[in-house]
């Protein structure tokens, strides 16, 4: 059997790796700032995450949702005191679309209504209701296609406020990340945020923040859209939840009522999952990466703006965008293929530095550097 041909792959074999450093099997190495997709949060095979793994799966690694695991509650009371949604309810699951799906669905079961808001340049994920919510008709098949989703201009506040004025009383939710990774790193507005927050209230609608790629600490708040000074009424998580263990999460608001059966997975929540999500958190804690990722963040993108063959720098904390000419398109295969620097792109031609929320001055440095000497190339 061959391999189902959906990814472009990059010709390198890992085999190895230790906070931001990679090693493929060749012995070549690498510096990681992009941690596959955002995922890395605490750095490759940190040690408390591996000891807590190990320790873990030599007891249990898999049981279902029908017996009591507490380490569910551990995790839930540990994200409640960091994220400071203490009051908010837990549902667990696999990966950020299925965070989004159950929060899709949960809005439309709370309040009855069928019509979502979604933005230009999203991404949600690719499962059914997640990819009609995103803003890429490539990856949406015709049974996926629906006229329950209005696609809006994103920043936009009149637009907002029309389709409220003319959808209101039908829509159910509206789905926004803080900060647009794929789209690009493109910041949601306080004032459009704060809008949103106003309208859901008045016209009976959920507000889903999207956090699967900004969230988790990145922008140096534990949401992003926590800089807006407003609270969503649903949160979806995935990503650097669980640095490489596949655990999504959806944070829900007191107003929700649960119910049996109403959301569910076999897989969600289970021993090696909250292990790993556990031992996330600890390291959250006790290595202060919030701050870390606003020291730092705040260090790359200042430099990065000082140079000036880059359009725009965008982004927060450390989710950070470069946007560079036509001419310089090359600079991130480049960056990859001569300085070993793995990093993320967004299309056209934006270069997407998602690293560990533990990376320290000299590593972003040693990418400035490498960064200045491409572009003098
Ligand atoms: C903002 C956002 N939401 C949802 C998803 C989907 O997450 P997953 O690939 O885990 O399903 C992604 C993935 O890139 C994302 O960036």
């Amino acid at each position: 059997m061959d391999l189902f041909n959906v990814y472009p792959i990059n010709p390198i074999n890992i085999v190895k790796a230790h906070g931001s450093t990679i090693w493929d099997a060749e012995g070549n190495e690498y510096l990681d700032l992009y941690g596959g997709h955002a995922v890395i949060s605490i750095g490759h095979t940190h040690p408390h995450y591996v000891e807590s793994l190990t320790a873990q799966l030599n007891r249990i690694g898999f049981y279902s949702n029908s017996i009591e695991i507490p380490m569910q509650k551990q995790l839930a009371q540990q994200l409640g005191e960091l994220s400071g949604k203490g009051d908010y309810t837990l549902f667990l699951c696999n990966s950020g679309a299925e965070a989004n799906e159950n929060a899709l669905k949960l809005a439309s079961f709370h309040n009855r209504k069928k019509k979502i808001i979604a933005f230009t340049r999203s991404f949600h994920g690719r499962t059914s209701l997640a990819v009609a919510v995103t803003d890429n008709p490539n990856i949406v098949a015709p049974v996926n296609e629906t006229d329950n989703v209005i696609f809006l201009p994103f920043n936009d506040e009149e637009a907002l406020a029309d389709a409220f004025n003319r959808y209101g009383e039908e829509v159910s939710s509206v789905i926004i990340e803080g900060i647009q990774g794929v789209g690009g790193i493109r910041e949601a507005s306080t004032a459009f945020l704060k809008l949103i927050r106003s309208l859901c209230d008045q016209y009976d609608a959920v507000f889903i923040a999207d956090s699967v790629q900004c969230g988790y600490g990145r922008t140096g708040d534990f949401f992003s859209h926590d800089y807006a000074g407003i609270s969503a009424d649903i949160y979806t998580m995935a990503k650097g939840m669980g640095n490489g263990f596949p655990i999504g999460a959806v944070a829900i608001a007191p107003k929700f009522q649960a119910s049996f059966g109403l959301l569910g997975t076999t897989f969600g929540g289970n021993h090696l999952a909250c292990a790993a999500a556990v031992a996330v958190l600890d390291v959250i804690k006790s290595e202060q990466l919030l701050q870390n990722a606003r020291t730092v963040g705040s260090y790359l993108m200042d430099e990065l703006k000082k140079f000036d063959k880059v359009k725009e720098v965008r982004g927060r904390g450390l989710m950070i965008g470069i946007e560079l000419p036509e001419e310089l398109s090359q600079v991130k295969k480049d960056l990859l293929q001569k300085n070993r620097i793995f990093t993320g792109e967004a299309k056209p031609n934006v270069i997407r530095i998602l690293p560990a929320l533990n990376i320290d001055k000299d590593i972003a440095d040693r990418f400035l550097t490498a960064f200045d000497e491409r572009l003098k190339a």
